[in-house]
């Protein structure tokens, strides 16, 4: 029988959608019935706090590393977060490179595959570990949705699940005090969370940092609105859009280990443009990390399951340097090296309005075309 040590963390921002990714490759590394079929007896080694757990000394070794079993991991699909804890600590950081000692301790702990549950940061790392040697396997989350090479990321349907909800709350709020509210959302440079999020609780308007959006123009429709009837308007803006010849608006000048810098801000810019411009109530409301948390949803439960089992199918096969994802429906895989250096943002021709500032109103239809029903789409 062949023995095979599997270690497993989270890294970058935590979302919904971890913990059954985390419960799931443990479930299916420690399976009695899978382990006697493929000849194979694993052990999961669980790493907290991202790349800072592989950072250990004899000292906070401890600390840092948990052996796994089925029974500890039960319960672990039901809750938000992730139980072995998450940092944005890059072992590659400029000018304070430690991957020597996370490259050591990986020898030290005996492991034999890397299963790295992350977004572009993350898996960036797994992906230059990768070239070191290291027998690496990811699994995509990110509430944002901008990895490459796969249609989904753990945490999105929590997120937009949680945004619909909230925007549901405020309506109230907004018709009674005839208030335009603009909701600014996460998502860093890509407008899936807002796009998504817009349209999924209905938003009159929706920016994103795909497209510039003009001031000018976001008072022309909330006026137009107002003159339909609209008691009150929301307006879902991407942290991350920004105003024609502007820049992205950032909260704070200290960035991350990966250089990145707190983006926030617009939503209070825009209510106040909005005040100035029409004389209408308008408020700002940051939606921030309550986007990141709650239970997973059913989706997400399901889909970390299925990113686990996966990541362990991987690791049997040893088929390394591969992030498991899901593509036209199917759960499947891809080259790290591919999935890094690269975002996936929002298509503004084939998947926003450009002259509403909001979701496709067509789905079928294409102004080029002649017919306005393709032949395709009679079948559906
Ligand atoms: O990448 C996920 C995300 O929630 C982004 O949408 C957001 O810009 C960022 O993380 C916030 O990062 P932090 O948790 O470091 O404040």
């Amino acid at each position: 029988m062949k023995r095979r040590r599997i270690g497993v963390l989270t890294g970058g921002g935590d979302c919904a959608g971890l913990n059954p990714a985390i419960k799931w490759v443990v479930k299916t590394a420690l399976d009695d019935r899978l382990q006697a079929e493929r000849g194979i007896q694993c052990e999961v080694i669980g790493i907290h706090d991202g790349w800072k757990g592989l950072l250990f000394d004899e000292t906070t070794q401890e600390e840092y590393i948990t052996p796994l079993t089925r029974e500890m991991v039960n319960t672990w699909d039901r809750y938000g977060g992730t139980m072995l804890g998450t940092t944005r600590t890059n072992p590659y950081e400029k000018g304070k490179d430690r991957s020597r000692l996370v490259l050591n301790n990986i020898g030290k702990l005996g492991l034999d595959a890397l299963v790295i549950i992350g977004g572009e940061d993350t898996l960036g790392v797994a992906c230059k570990l990768a070239r070191e040697g290291v027998n690496v396997i990811g699994i995509p989350k990110t509430i944002d949705k901008d990895l490459s090479e796969t249609d989904y990321t753990l945490g999105f349907d929590t997120a937009l699940n949680v945004i619909t909800e909230e925007v549901d709350k405020l309506r109230t709020t907004a018709g009674s005090h005839k208030r335009i509210f603009v909701l600014e959302t996460m998502g860093r440079y890509a407008g899936w969370l807002a796009l998504e999020g817009g349209e999924s609780a209905g938003a009159y308007i929706i920016l994103i940092p795909e497209y510039d959006f003009s001031v000018d123009k976001v008072n022309e429709l909330v006026m137009e609105g107002k003159a339909a009837g609209a008691r009150y308007n929301i307006i879902m803006a991407a942290e991350g859009a920004k105003p024609a010849g502007g820049r992205e608006f950032v909260k704070g000048e200290v960035a991350d280990d990966f250089g990145h810098k707190p983006l926030g801000g617009i939503a209070e810019y825009l209510a106040e443009q909005i005040r100035k411009a029409t004389g209408l109530d308008s408020r700002g409301i940051v939606l921030g990390y309550i986007q990141r948390g709650g239970a997973p949803s059913a989706y997400d439960r399901r889909m970390g399951r299925y990113f686990g089992i996966a990541a362990v199918d991987l690791v049997v096969a040893e088929d390394f340097g591969k992030m498991v994802c899901f593509k036209a429906g199917k759960i499947a895989c891809c080259d790290i090296q591919n999935v890094v250096g690269r975002l996936s943002l929002v298509n503004t021709e084939t998947q926003y309005d450009i002259e509403r500032y909001n979701g496709r109103r067509t789905i079928f239809y294409r102004k080029e075309e002649k017919s306005k029903v393709p032949a395709d789409s009679k079948r559906c």
